[in-house]
């Protein structure tokens, strides 16, 4: 079968010498990056201060190229260090007072979210039990009432891929008048994203699994009607209107400025650019379609294997990630990254394999067949 997104390939320097199967992680490094880089140096070493003529608007200019793949307006994104530093600026635009002061999440939530809000003062945190794999719906709407002052959830579970219904949680927490904060961290660049549409309140994630553009980057999407209403605590002087005059007190600007705080993360968002471009390139609709197939070829490899699997079996509940879940997996894992086939493991999850839009069919094949001959070896 002809596939054109094989034509990338060549962007990306490591497929050559590994079987690159661990994008639900660290996407691959474009082979662009290493010029974005040297452009950033260049810049610092010829123009000195004046560069900050250019970097300065880059924390929401680049910001730009996720508006397509999240599915929301130009200038409406902020870009920060990690997904952990935009939930405690969202957190400081709230009071926690009773009776609104809970906090609601599924035990499938990504830690460094949990252990973040378990930490906040005043909060009430209310877990909602997942199954292993999904969260049942009516479990996260039952859990959110009048009560419920934030939802962080994960669009997608980063132990097993599983979809939530972002769209009738957010309409349910609205309902109550409860904000949502949706974690798209292993969802954007593999699924489709509509922010307008599900018309979510804030949308947070990073850039460094399926977007390919590494660590040090991540986003903060703010809904325009919201943006103003709010008032983060967590501030500095770049989110003061006249930033240059170096005032005594905080006057926060109304655009995406007002969400950051002090000096940005510059070389990490030159090295970020050239993955989030290719994601716009390829399209996100193409990525998941090949995902979708390639997803149900794991699946079914594993599966007549016998080997359990932690994903859902239903494609249209399933992103980019089929976790196997032999014995031994830590082992497993870490033979098969001797055997140069990249993978993770997670406890409660198995070996995570996440094909991309840059892998072929025989790669996701064959990472099965290794799995089998390690685990036929060692018993
Ligand atoms: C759903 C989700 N949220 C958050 C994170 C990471 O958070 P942070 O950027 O704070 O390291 C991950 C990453 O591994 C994740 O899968």
């Amino acid at each position: 079968m002809h596939d054109e997104l094989l034509g990338w390939r060549k962007e990306f320097p490591i497929l050559e010498t590994s079987t690159y199967l661990i994008s639900n992680s660290l996407g691959a490094m474009p082979r662009a990056v290493a010029d974005s880089l040297a452009s950033y140096a260049d810049m610092w070493a010829t123009r000195g201060v004046t560069a900050w003529e250019e970097w300065w608007d880059m924390p929401v200019s680049a910001g730009d190229l996720l508006a397509p793949i999240l599915g929301c307006g130009s200038r409406e994104i902020s870009l920060h260090q990690n997904v952990t530093i935009t939930q405690a600026i969202i957190a400081s635009c709230f009071d926690f007072q009773p009776p609104r002061n809970r906090v609601v999440f599924s035990d499938m939530e990504f830690p460094s979210v949990k252990y973040f809000w378990q930490a906040q003062k005043g909060v009430e945190i209310v877990i909602v039990p997942s199954d292993g794999v999904t969260v049942p719906l009516e479990r996260t709407l039952a859990a959110i009432d009048e009560r419920t002052l934030l939802v962080p959830m994960s669009h997608v579970l980063f132990r097993s891929a599983f979809i939530q219904d972002a769209a009738a949680i957010i309409k349910h927490a609205h309902s109550v008048g409860a904000t949502v904060i949706l974690d798209s961290f292993q969802a954007a660049g593999t699924i489709p994203i509509n922010l307008k549409e599900l018309n979510a309140d804030f949308c947070v994630g990073g850039v460094l699994k399926w977007l390919c553009g590494g660590p040090g980057v991540s986003y903060l999407y703010v809904r325009p009607d919201l943006r103003e209403k709010l008032a983060p605590r967590l501030t500095g002087w770049m989110g003061h209107r006249r930033p240059f005059q170096f005032e005594a007190t905080q006057d926060l600007t109304g655009d995406s400025f007002r969400y950051l705080n002090g000096t940005p993360q510059i070389p990490a968002i030159f090295a970020a650019i050239p993955g989030l471009k290719i994601i716009g390139e390829v399209g996100v609709e193409n990525i998941r379609r090949k995902s979708m197939r390639q997803t149900a070829l794991l699946l079914e490899a594993a599966l007549d294997r016998g080997f359990p699997v932690t994903a859902p079996r239903n494609p249209a509940e399933r992103a980019g990630t089929v976790a196997i879940n032999v014995p031994n997996g830590y082992q497993v894992c870490q033979e098969l990254i001797r055997r140069k086939f990249m993978v993770d493991y997670r406890p409660n999850a198995g070996v995570r394999v996440s094909p991309h839009f840059y892998n072929t069919d025989v790669e996701v094949v064959s990472v099965v067949g290794e799995i089998g001959k390690i685990v036929a070896k060692a018993a």
